[in-house]
């Protein structure tokens, strides 16, 4: 389905006789966009939107967000309903090609991904260029980006067959270079995917398992690991989305694309909160500091956030946050942990949070990463392969989203404008005439 013309708008430049009329477009939900692309050319004004707080940059197909709701839909699907009956590969089809697989097609997708999980056997030799210490993001940025050195075979990003290959290296490969990235900063040698397992029990065999002993599943821990991805896997124009289509936009193959979302995703205003959060209740150490912390948080001048809280969209409950919760739950009983001190710090800093007038009138509330970094550390993860695990999960959402740029006949390069503020023009001083 593509926007429909739902009614216009006229802008007139006060003080002057210069008006011009710009279409409305709607889609299937969400607020009406006004078109202002006839804009400069009629007024010789641009808009001005720094963060994109209030423009699409696309038409998109893929997920939606309704913030004041706390509404989450992958292809229309709500995310609750996925992440409770579906399972990740599923969802990665049903984001690739906008419809839930049929029995042989979700079998036809799964071998694909799966025969597509190891490495050309050179990207090992990547990694002993890194230093034992190196951020796995560091490590993921350089051997993402670095598969356009191995598989240049098919990077004609006009071919749908190359695309479709693409797609199936990234979400099949990324678990492995994340696992072999932590496994690299312990020192332990590198696990080769299984095809017997299932994406993410793979996944996890791959960070957890030992040459010296047989691997043993815990199907409670896969299933949460598989629904953690679920939640992660796409969320519209994020940071990192946006970065993967700009750089899309410019033709650039799909492996330097991701490797762009992975960099983006690594601040910890995004995908890097989850590492943040746990940083955060350390520093707290205790119940009893949490209000201090809050009065930090409120005063200006300490620049302190409260990590895992707030978002540009969601001005409720981030429904991930909600399902992330209820699963944390879940694996620390499924673990045998009775209390675990940080659950209790997170529960109670929501409890004091949402009833804080500072958060209530910002309509600030957990998202996903609030809750995310008990359920991995509880699992065993250590902190620092928290937004790894993200760019894991967010790989299929930004293939779908570059997919849908590179086939929407409309795209050309993104190339926003600027108000500027600078010098206006000068002529060149030679030093010894400067001041
Ligand atoms: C993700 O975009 C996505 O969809 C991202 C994501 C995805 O799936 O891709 O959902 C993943 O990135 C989740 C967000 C993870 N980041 C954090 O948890 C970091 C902490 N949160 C903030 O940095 C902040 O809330 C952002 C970056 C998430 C959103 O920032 P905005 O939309 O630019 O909001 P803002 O800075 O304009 O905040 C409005 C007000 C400000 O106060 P005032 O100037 O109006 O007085 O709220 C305050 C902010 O100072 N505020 C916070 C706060 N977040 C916003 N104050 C304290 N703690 C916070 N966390």
């Amino acid at each position: 389905m593509t926007s429909k013309a739902t009614g216009s708008i006229t802008v007139t430049v006060e003080g002057s006789n210069k008006s011009t009329t710009l279409p409305l477009l709607g889609g299937t939900l969400g607020p009406q966009v006004a078109d202002i692309r006839k804009l400069y050319g009629d007024l010789g004004i641009f808009t001005y939107d720094p963060g994109y707080g209030a423009t699409a940059s696309c038409e998109s197909t893929i997920t939606y967000i309704d913030g004041d709701e706390g509404v989450l839909l992958y292809r229309g699907y709500p995310i609750e309903q996925l992440a409770e009956n579906s399972d990740f590969l599923e969802v990665c089809y049903l984001l690739l090609n906008g419809e839930l697989p049929t029995n042989g097609e979700y079998k036809a997708f799964h071998k694909g991904v799966t025969y597509h999980t190891m490495l050309h056997e050179q990207l090992r030799r990547f990694y002993d260029g890194f230093r034992r210490d190196a951020h796995p993001m560091a490590i993921m940025c350089g051997v993402v980006g670095a598969m356009a050195a191995f598989y240049h075979d098919n990077l004609d990003i006009n071919d749908a067959e190359q695309r479709r290959i693409a797609a199936f290296r990234l979400i099949a490969k990324v678990p492995t270079i994340a696992a072999w990235a932590y496994k690299y900063s312990i020192g332990q040698p590198f696990l080769y995917p299984r095809n017997d397992l299932g994406y993410a029990e793979n996944f996890l065999y791959m960070l957890n398992g030992v040459p010296a002993e047989e691997y043993v599943n815990n199907p409670i821990l896969s299933r949460a690991m598989d629904r953690i991805l679920i939640l992660h896997a796409d969320h519209e124009q994020n940071a990192s989305t946006s970065t993967v289509r700009l750089a899309g936009s410019t033709g650039a193959n799909p492996f330097a694309c991701i490797a762009a979302g992975i960099a983006a995703l690594w601040g910890p205003a995004h995908g890097g909160a989850n590492e943040a959060v746990l940083k955060m209740l350390a520093e707290i150490g205790s119940p009893e500091n949490i209000p201090q912390f809050i009065s930090e948080v409120k005063d200006k001048n300490s620049h302190t956030k409260l990590m895992g809280f707030g978002h540009r969209v969601y001005k409720n409950f981030d429904p991930r946050a909600k399902i992330m919760k209820e699963t944390c739950h879940e694996v620390l009983a499924e673990l045998g942990i009775k209390d675990e001190p940080l659950l209790d710090m997170a529960m109670e800093m929501e409890r004091i949070a949402l009833s804080d007038d500072y958060f209530i009138q910002r309509k600030l509330y957990p998202n996903v990463d609030f809750y995310s970094g008990i359920i991995l550390k509880a699992m065993g993860i250590p902190t620092s392969m928290f937004t790894v695990l993200f760019a894991v999960a967010r790989t299929v959402g930004w293939v779908s989203q570059w997919k849908e740029l590179i086939e929407d006949p409309s795209q050309r390069i993104g190339r926003p404008r600027q108000i500027y503020t600078g010098a206006a023009a000068r002529d060149f001083v030679p030093v010894d005439k400067r001041g």
